[in-house]
């Protein structure tokens, strides 16, 4: 009787009934490890439907961190057939740790067992004459940490580099436990225009913008990890060392408690604002007249700075006439790299 109750605990892959690997909760499904692999890769091609993120002859681009998140989606959008480069951007991170440059070899060990890759880089050193940290400590912005002038300058590039190399889409590797932390922060302070846009797709709304999704944005971090894991994907492990105290991972603990208390609620808490939001059951507006787009009199990205966008004046002085201006902001350059295609 006792052994019979021991045995009913073991968890047992629902689709062979060999031992299970994992145990997602939210979905009522344990599975084995070949059957994990299947699974996640068909949900994410769910996941792409369900958005309406994009179809089988667009041209997609992943940016590529070297995470397991980033690394995991190129493998799978490689797997499922979609014609996927990816976009490298070293950000000269080092601080003793060498964290940029660990993060590209990671990328350029995932490429070397996966014949036929292409990868753009764009080396903030070469292109822009100065690292992140340099950059962040010229322009002052930040309060000593280079994470805004950072997230600024990624999205610009990303953004520049997909729509000059003609792709349909950028992808990135955010998953569940980024997105239901953004929106868990602007929902405390009722961030209206935030929430309004936060998307598992962004539509490319100007002629300046390369339409956005996000393919695993409803799977927990865990998940990936583990699919990362199963799939022999050697990832940077360690963290931007400026992320430290960082907001966004003291609400990622918060709902991780919410979550130990009951699980499966950051899945609902995300996926049930996007269904009410989808039903009209919660609408949100932008304040009016406070937002105006306008493309930036030097690279033509939509912005609502004004004339210029914040990317571009952190090469301008206010002195500066138009022309002078643009002389000023460097022009993105970038190399391709490609993984050897199989001989014969
Ligand atoms: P993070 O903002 O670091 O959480 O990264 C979110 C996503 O942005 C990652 O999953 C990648 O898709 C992308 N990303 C972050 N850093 C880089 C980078 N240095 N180069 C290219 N893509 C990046
Ligand atoms: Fe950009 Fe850390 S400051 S990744
Ligand atoms: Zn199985
Ligand atoms: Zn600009």
């Amino acid at each position: 009787m006792k052994k019979r109750q021991t045995q009913a605990r073991v968890p047992r892959c629902k689709k062979c009934g060999a031992p299970a690997v994992i145990y997602m909760r939210q979905h009522r499904l344990a599975l084995c490890e070949t059957h994990f692999q299947e699974w996640f890769v068909n949900y994410t091609q769910r996941t792409i439907e369900k958005y309406h993120m994009f179809g089988p002859e667009d041209r997609v681009l992943v940016a590529v961190s070297g995470g397991k998140d980033s690394l995991a989606l190129w493998d799978v959008l490689t797997q499922l057939g979609y014609r996927a480069d990816g976009l490298y951007i070293g950000l000269g991170i080092d601080e003793g740790t060498q964290y940029s440059q660990r993060s590209l070899e990671a990328v350029r060990g995932f490429m070397a067992e996966r014949p036929g890759l292409r990868l753009y880089v764009v080396d903030m050193k070469e292109a822009y004459g100065e690292t992140i940290p340099e950059l962040a400590r010229r322009v002052r912005r930040g309060r000593g940490k280079p994470c805004s002038v950072c997230g600024l300058s990624k999205r610009h590039i990303m953004n520049e580099l997909a729509l000059r190399e003609g792709f349909d889409v950028l992808v990135t590797g955010h998953n569940l436990d980024d997105e239901a932390a953004v929106l868990f922060q602007n929902t405390l302070r009722w961030q209206t225009g935030y929430l309004a846009r936060q998307s598992p797709v962004l539509e490319a709304t100007h002629p300046g913008l390369v339409r956005k999704a996000k393919p695993f944005c409803r799977f927990y971090e865990r998940e990936v990890a583990a699919y990362a894991i199963v799939r022999g994907i050697e990832y940077q492990y360690d963290e931007c060392p400026f992320s430290v105290g960082a907001t966004t991972i003291y609400y990622k603990e918060l709902l991780n408690q919410l979550e130990r208390h009951s699980p499966g609620s950051k899945f609902q808490f995300y996926t049930q604002f996007l269904k009410a939001k989808k039903k009209g059951l919660i609408t949100f507006h932008e304040p009016e007249g406070e937002v105006v787009l306008r493309p930036c009199r030097i690279c033509g990205q939509p912005t609502t700075a004004g004339e210029i966008c914040a990317f571009c004046r952190m090469w301008v002085r206010p002195d500066m006439d138009l022309e002078e201006a643009k002389r000023s902001v460097p022009s993105l350059t970038f190399r391709v790299e490609t993984s050897e295609s199989e001989e014969g």
